[in-house]
């Protein structure tokens, strides 16, 4: 166990000195230290540097991700120190209003106390803002995504309004306690209404999302050391809520409507009703998030900002790894240089990981 934890410290401390052309010396003394701590209390910490280079690495090596051009600009909040529920929340109030910056969307990591033997802290919610799900007698109200996670909190007491976009609270749990839940007060939560530039009716739908994507259920791992709370951020790329969150048949299922409201005949496939149906709702995402202020980027400029990823990680010889299945975007995407290429979906490290839910 430590022996192990010792090698990957080893590892990447090696590759940290040496990307940022740290001194030799300084490795070596580091390297002691880091030695002497695992050896004394089985774990290390991160000096600020490592945790800020290493969170920044972990999204470079995430291979599903592709808005990793600009991982360097990750806003990195060290909260390690922090011991309670109550302080905790704030601090995720804290990072929601920093990475939302009133729309200019910042890229953000907090990251709290790494997991040990002894202590653990973990943030049961999949996103720090995403909306409830409830299952009803005829079907699923909400984000059928949530509808687990949902009844976690009305069995901790939470009650929510049974809408279609009801935010879902904050729960928090410290080592074996019981799970904490708070609220969000609404002037945290920067929402886009959707409409459309040419369908006037599109409103009426009354369709939203939330601005911020903000990942809270998975593990940031540098050097042989978790941190099992890190939520972290970026923009959404359109077709995440347009071509699947309020498109796929098992959440919002909106096509349907859609293509009816269009005048589509539905009857038959060839019609490409839902195809018709796919781009206008994205084409809704896009104006709407854009006309508000709001970052977002289409697939296709991100496509061609991978490019340009990949590019510079040539340069700086370190091969790119990407998972291809995830690259592709689901809108057009023999469009993109994506998709007619290979990716080596070799896992390295640090990097960000699925973890076993809490309940
Ligand atoms: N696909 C997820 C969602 O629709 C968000 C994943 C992270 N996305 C991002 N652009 N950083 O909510």
């Amino acid at each position: 166990m430590t022996k192990e934890i010792l090698n990957e410290a080893k590892e990447f401390i090696h590759t940290y000195y040496k990307e940022a052309n740290k001194p030799e010396e300084q490795l070596m003394q580091r390297l002691h230290e880091i030695e002497k701590e695992i050896h004394d209390f089985g774990y290390y910490q991160h000096t600020y540097d490592e945790l800020d280079y290493g969170a920044k690495v972990a999204w470079r090596n995430s291979n599903r991700c592709i808005g990793r051009l600009f991982w360097e600009s990750l806003k990195v909040i060290d909260k390690r120190h922090l011991n309670t529920e109550e302080q905790i929340f704030e601090a995720l109030l804290n990072h929601i209003h920093y990475a939302t910056n009133h729309g200019r969307i910042r890229p953000t990591i907090t990251i709290f106390h790494q997991k040990t033997e002894q202590h653990s802290v973990r943030i049961w919610n999949h996103q720090l803002i995403r909306y409830a799900g409830y299952q009803t007698e005829d079907g699923a109200i909400g984000d059928s995504d949530s509808i687990a996670f949902t009844k976690e909190c009305q069995k901790l007491g939470w009650t929510g309004n049974g809408g279609h976009f009801d935010v879902l609270p904050l729960v928090i749990q410290i080592d074996d306690r019981p799970p904490k839940w708070f609220e969000i007060p609404d002037e945290f939560i920067l929402e886009v209404p959707l409409r459309h530039p040419d369908y006037h009716w599109f409103e009426d739908l009354q369709l939203k999302w939330y601005a911020v994507p903000i990942i809270s259920s998975m593990r940031l791992e540098i050097g042989g050391i978790t941190y099992s709370a890190s939520p972290f951020n970026g923009w959404y790329m359109g077709t995440e809520i347009g071509a699947r969150n309020l498109a796929d048949e098992s959440r919002y299922n909106m096509l349907p409507r859609i293509a009816d409201l269009m005048g589509i005949n539905r009857k038959t496939h060839s019609s490409l009703w839902k195809d018709r149906a796919l781009v206008e709702l994205n084409t809704s995402v896009l104006y709407s998030f854009k006309e508000d202020g709001v970052s977002i980027v289409d697939h296709h400029t991100a496509a061609k900002q991978f490019q340009l990823f990949e590019e510079k990680e040539r340069n700086a010889e370190r091969p790119v790894t990407g998972n291809w299945a995830w690259l592709i975007p689901p809108l057009a995407p023999a469009t993109t240089h994506i998709f007619h290429k290979p990716y080596n979906n070799e896992i390295k490290k640090p990097n960000y990981f699925y973890q076993k839910a809490p309940y």
